[in-house]
């Protein structure tokens, strides 16, 4: 059986669904407004599967042992938007303000949560390379494994790079030929020293080692103040006294209860009395 056409989008109670859904799973609040985004972003897979809706959709992923096809609808909703070098000042700052003044002798840690198909953690891990003068490490991780397959791979359609600084590009990418014209190519050397790892930003993060900085951008303006709270506490935890939070500048810690300072809009600086 096929989708009529007039079934793009999903009923109200089909969407609830799958609001439930995305929120308990990943932390995200999708507003009543993305219904129709939600059915775009279904449809397809729907109409693959030959399902009649996607209330139909919300059962086959929710079957016993349907994991993969849970792993794929989630993958399907979320967005995962992003560029190299996406909100500059951050790799500015980074630049001239931290790694000018990093403890010599220790290894500088960063991590970069939520970090996509690796855009953004190939963006550090070159300023790093370039402006560290002392051994650094990355991890970068997504809750989504098709973002980070890419991510390992490194390879990006030129049009992805457009901010990306000519001397990072010569110096740490290599150009697409043949059948990849038109690509760029992570160096290995680089691809190397980042460490790419599945995590959902809800989970423990007990047993995550500390670090100097964490990147945590254009994601939790999916959350709501709750979920915010419990990641930013987590956060605050596995940050090094002293260490540095970069949220995007259309995100904000205002409204909740945390041990940050603000140095520069989207920069926090974690008290360095805090554990
Ligand atoms: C819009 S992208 C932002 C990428 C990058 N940080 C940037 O600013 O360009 C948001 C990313 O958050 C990830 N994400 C959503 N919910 C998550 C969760 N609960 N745990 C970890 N990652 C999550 C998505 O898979 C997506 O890749």
């Amino acid at each position: 059986m096929t989708i009529c056409t007039n079934e793009i989008v999903p009923s109200e109670q089909e969407f609830l669904l799958f609001q439930s859904l995305v929120h308990s799973r990943l932390g995200i609040s999708l507003p009543k407004h993305k219904r129709v985004m939600l059915g775009h972003r279904l449809f397809k897979r729907v109409k693959s599967l030959n399902l009649s809706s996607f209330g139909e959709y919300y059962r086959h992923i929710n079957l016993l042992e349907n994991a993969q096809e849970m792993e794929r609808a989630l993958e399907l909703i979320t967005t995962n938007e992003t560029f190299f070098f996406r909100e500059e000042k951050h790799f500015d700052f980074l630049k001239d303000e931290i790694l000018s003044q990093v403890s010599p002798n220790k290894v500088f840690k960063v991590w970069s949560a939520a970090g996509s198909s690796g855009e953004e953690p190939y963006s550090i891990a070159m300023t790093l390379q370039k402006h560290c003068i002392t051994p650094w490490q990355l991890k970068a991780s997504d809750v989504n494994n098709s973002v980070l397959e890419h991510a390992r791979k490194g390879i990006y359609i030129d049009d992805r790079a457009k901010f990306l600084p000519a001397e990072y590009r010569t110096a740490y990418c290599m150009k697409g030929t043949d059948e990849y014209e038109g690509y760029l190519r992570v160096k290995p050397e680089l691809r190397k020293k980042v460490v790419f790892f599945n995590f959902n930003l809800l989970d423990s993060m007990a047993d995550m080692e500390h670090v100097d900085l964490i990147f945590l951008r254009n994601v939790m303006i999916y959350f709501d103040d709750d979920t915010k709270q419990k990641i930013v506490n987590n956060l605050q935890k596995t940050l090094k006294p002293g260490g540095w939070l970069f949220i995007s500048h259309s995100e904000t810690l205002h409204g909740l209860s945390h041990n940050f300072e603000l140095i520069k809009p989207a920069i926090y600086k974690l008290n360095s009395k805090s554990e």
